[in-house]
């Protein structure tokens, strides 16, 4: 049976992904996804002359120094299927004080569209003995659009009585399959307003990125302006980026790899999985004040000429806003730009031996996008129900959104391809610099330097 629906699966999958790569490729949104990230960081010249049998399968079975990296600084969590269409990530008793009733939180994944989903109930356990069905079990689907198959789910398990067990999973129709997902509670200070401790979370990754050099200037420029952690998502992040990530690490910078493995099933999901990974990253991060939402190829870059921090930028809005002592903005949306990578590079003779596309490309199109139209955003974990991959799609009640002025912040992103770009009329493009007020510190980051070792050695 469970063969049958599978050989169903990869059928339908086929089809929705020809159909889709067709409607993608027509309508040039292919840009939209992972691929093209990784093609453009490829293409704009950061090589990582290192051997290169690097295919983008996983390398978490892998051994030596990698597997205890990988043992050291991941999670035990991973994708596990708990029903025939439901896989599970990870779950967490979320008890903050602004909801109603505490509760399980699943983050899952699955078929969206299954008829399955209403009659699935959790059920909790504290040892192999002990089975008890939650008191009330409801679903939300994440909102991806894009037509995919599966999406991330949440699932939202009440317990018969406000305490946690240390499992939980999911059944459908009695039949309880023993694959039990550890129970995680929040770490948060309530206090959080006085703290001002920021990590960042990037969506799942994978392959030979082709861009250790950039990932160096992302994790540099980030920790110029105030960032101390970074979480990525590992779908299948080629050994040769590992290996860099390990040296960061060893180098003292904060990094935790998450293992993201899909299945067949779950690849289909909009950017291997993004949305039920950042709203794992929030549940992680709760003991953060401040949580980044980009990818590898977007800065957020506060529009000064002196240096700044995110949390300094973010402090001086909820000062100058806030009516109430203990107000805070749930979370802050940057508007967006692209910025041409094709076109010429400037002050080349001023990054050492680097190739910063931060530094060099400084002309953008003329059109700033909109909120929450490819815009990102920082939040606050402890105010936040479900983030969305522009803006934060649900605040917990009493918390909303802050639209940054584009004059006050904005985000680079570094892509190539754009239409505007490719017209090549440089007279119309806006040259923007406030980026270059960060070079001394991304020159002498430890993430450079770590850099230069590693294609040394
Ligand atoms: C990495 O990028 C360089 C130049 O952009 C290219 O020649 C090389 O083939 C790329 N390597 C891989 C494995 O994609
Ligand atoms: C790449 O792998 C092939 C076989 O898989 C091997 O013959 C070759 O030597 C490898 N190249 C490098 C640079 O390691
Ligand atoms: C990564 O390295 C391990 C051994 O360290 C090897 O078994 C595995 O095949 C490598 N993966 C890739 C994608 O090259
Ligand atoms: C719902 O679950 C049943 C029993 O596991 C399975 O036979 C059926 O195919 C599932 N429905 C869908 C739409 O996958
Ligand atoms: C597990 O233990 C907690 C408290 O220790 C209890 O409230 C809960 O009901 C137990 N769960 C099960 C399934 O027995
Ligand atoms: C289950 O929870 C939902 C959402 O909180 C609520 O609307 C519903 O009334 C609850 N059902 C029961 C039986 O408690
Ligand atoms: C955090 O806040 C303290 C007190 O306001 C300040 O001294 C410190 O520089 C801040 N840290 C960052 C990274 O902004
Ligand atoms: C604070 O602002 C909200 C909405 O902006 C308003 O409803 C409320 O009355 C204000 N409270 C105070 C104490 O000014
Ligand atoms: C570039 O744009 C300017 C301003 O709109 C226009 O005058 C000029 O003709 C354009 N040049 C080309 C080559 O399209």
């Amino acid at each position: 049976m469970n063969h049958r629906i599978s050989v169903t699966w990869k059928l339908f999958l086929a089809v929705v992904f020809t159909g889709v790569a067709i409607i993608f490729l027509l309508h040039d949104k292919i840009s939209h996804t992972l691929t093209k990230n990784v093609r453009y960081w490829t293409q704009a010249g950061h090589t990582i002359p290192v051997s290169n049998n690097l295919s983008g399968q996983s390398c978490l079975t892998s051994t030596g120094i990698l597997d205890s990296f990988i043992r050291a600084h991941s999670n035990i969590d991973n994708w596990r299927r708990v029903t025939t269409d439901v896989y599970v990530y990870s779950a967490y008793w979320d008890d903050r004080d602004r909801l109603e009733r505490p509760s399980v939180v699943v983050i899952a994944a699955g078929f969206r569209k299954s008829k399955n989903l209403s009659s699935i109930e959790c059920v909790f356990s504290n040892d192999t003995n002990s089975k008890e069905s939650a008191a009330n079990t409801t679903f939300e689907i994440m909102k991806e659009h894009h037509h995919k198959y599966a999406s991330g789910i949440f699932f939202y398990c009440q317990p018969l009585f406000d305490k946690p067990s240390l499992y939980v999973t999911l059944k459908l129709k009695d039949i309880v399959d023993n694959i039990w997902i550890p129970i995680r509670k929040l770490t948060y200070d309530t206090k959080a307003s006085v703290t001002n401790t920021t990590a960042l979370c990037v969506r799942p990754i994978y392959g030979n990125l082709n861009i250790s050099q950039s990932l160096a200037e992302f994790i540099a420029y980030y920790q110029a302006i105030g960032v101390s952690h970074f979480s990525f998502y590992n779908a299948g992040i080629a050994n040769a980026t590992l290996l860099f990530l390990t040296q960061l690490r060893k180098n003292g910078i904060s990094i935790t790899l998450n293992s993201w493995d899909l299945t067949e099933d779950l690849r289909s999901m909009w950017a291997m999985g993004q949305m039920a990974a950042i709203q794992d990253c929030i549940y992680r991060h709760m003991n953060y004040d401040l949580l980044v939402i980009v990818d590898l190829d977007e800065f957020i870059v506060p529009q000064k000429k002196y240096k700044t921090t995110l949390q300094k930028i973010v402090q001086d809005v909820d000062k100058r806003l806030a009516n109430k002592s203990n107000f805070l903005w749930g979370s802050y949306v940057f508007r967006q730009t692209f910025f041409c990578v094709e076109y010429p590079s400037v002050n080349v003779n001023k990054n050492g031996n680097f190739n910063l596309i931060t530094q060099t490309k400084l002309l953008h199109e003329n059109k700033i996008w909109p909120y929450c139209d490819r815009s990102k955003y920082i939040l606050r974990p402890q105010m936040v129900k479900m983030g969305g991959i522009h803006c934060v799609l649900k605040h917990l009640p009493g918390f909303k959104m802050y639209l940054f002025p584009s004059r006050s912040a904005l985000v680079h992103h570094y892509r190539e391809g754009i239409r505007f770009c490719k017209n090549k009329n440089v007279s119309l493009a806006v040259s923007n610099r406030a980026v270059l007020t960060y070079r001394q510190e991304i020159l002498n980051s430890k993430a450079l330097q770590t850099w230069i070792k590693f294609i040394k050695s």
